[in-house]
């Protein structure tokens, strides 16, 4: 029998953040620790997914091979076996199927999508892409049939629909797709008691985002060791003066309380009753600075050593190989449609 898949993308339309890395690229690393060589690593960067929203598209091409750079420094091993790198645009089946489940797919789910509502709503300009984006982050995960996805509370919502999506196209079309599991499932799975959901520093109401303009509330990956730790010095907090872990009355705090368990490795419980009570803002704040200047200083060491020859030599090879086991899926699509003859 074929492995289960392990699925997860992350745009490349600006610099990889905090966020980023405990939302999706540690669990990723962890996930393929822990399962060595028992599931199949999908870790791609969907750059058609990248400008959804207006970048600067001069870079584009140099980010995504940068963003692929920092997978490996973060701990991927693209070497074992099964695991497999890729670029989104490079495999077109992904635009192909994203087409036709765009005919299965109701403007009203889209319309309610929270991304799209957060991502449209002070801009007058809304692109279709962004509106659409949900349907063709669904071919990427359907068309290789995964069933464990990755990633940050933000994107749950997108993996649920690529869920109903599949059900809905199943029951049409009996069998067609292995659909993933649900978001209890997936949070279970990844060894977790909630979704990862990392605030800006500046807004903790806000997630950390690549997207927002605000640069001193979010942590790039890139940022030095020594802007990131003054970053965490200027988090905004509250006035209750006392450290509780609650996202409701206090997020600012509790943002911090949350990159502080993921950066030590420590469960979330034991870092909040360490806490808990405690009235100086400032010592808590001292310690996630510290937890952020090692985790940044460490990674951006190897990101120097990562050998580019290599990682682009894995990453055409894997291309070929996922274009393969893309079409095949394609083409069941493209029978069951009725656009091929029926095997
Ligand atoms: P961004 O929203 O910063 O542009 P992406 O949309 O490319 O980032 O997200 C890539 C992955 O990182 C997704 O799995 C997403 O859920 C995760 N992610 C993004 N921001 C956060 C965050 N603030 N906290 C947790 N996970 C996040
Ligand atoms: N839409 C995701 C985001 O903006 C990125 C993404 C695209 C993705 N395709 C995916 C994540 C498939 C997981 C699986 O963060």
């Amino acid at each position: 029998m074929s492995k289960e898949v392990i699925l997860t993308g992350l745009r490349s339309n600006n610099e990889l953040h905090l966020g980023n890395y405990l939302g999706a690229i540690l669990p990723m690393v962890e996930m393929q620790k822990k399962h060595a060589g028992k599931y199949q690593l999908n870790m791609f960067i969907p750059d058609l997914h990248s400008f959804t929203t207006p970048i600067d598209h001069t870079k584009l091409y140099e980010q995504t091979l940068k963003n692929l750079k920092v997978f490996v420094a973060a701990g991927l091993d693209t070497q074992q076996p099964d695991t497999y790198i890729y670029r989104q645009s490079y495999i077109s089946a992904h635009s192909e199927l994203t087409w036709i489940l765009d005919c299965f797919s109701y403007f009203g789910e889209l319309s309610r999508m929270t991304e799209f509502k957060n991502k449209s709503s002070n801009s007058e300009n809304v692109s279709v892409g962004l509106f659409n984006y949900p349907v063709l982050m669904a071919s990427d995960i359907l068309l290789y049939g995964a069933k464990w996805v990755p990633v940050g509370e933000d994107q749950r919502q997108h993996v649920e629909f690529t869920r109903d999506l599949g059900m809905r196209a199943n029951n049409k079309f009996p069998g067609l797709f292995i659909v993933p599991e649900n978001n209890a499932k997936q949070t279970e799975f990844a060894g977790r008691s909630e979704a990862v959901r990392i605030r800006s520093l500046r807004n903790p109401d806000k997630k950390m985002s690549k997207s927002v303009e605000d640069p001193t509330g979010t942590i790039t990956l890139s940022d030095t060791p020594v802007d990131a730790a003054k970053k965490v010095m200027a988090a905004t907090t509250d006035s209750l003066e006392s450290i509780n872990y609650d996202w409701e009355k206090q997020p600012g705090v509790t943002n911090l309380l949350q990159i502080l368990a993921l950066l030590s490795n420590k469960p979330q419980d034991e870092v909040n009753s360490q806490w808990q009570g405690k009235s100086s803002y400032n010592e808590l704040k001292s310690a996630v600075a510290d937890v952020v200047r090692d985790f940044l200083t460490d990674l951006q060491a190897k990101l120097a050593q990562v050998d580019s020859r290599a990682l682009t030599e894995k990453l055409e090879s894997d291309e070929v190989a996922m274009s393969k086991v893309a079409s095949e899926t394609l083409l069941r699509v493209q029978q069951a449609v009725g656009l091929r003859s029926a095997a």
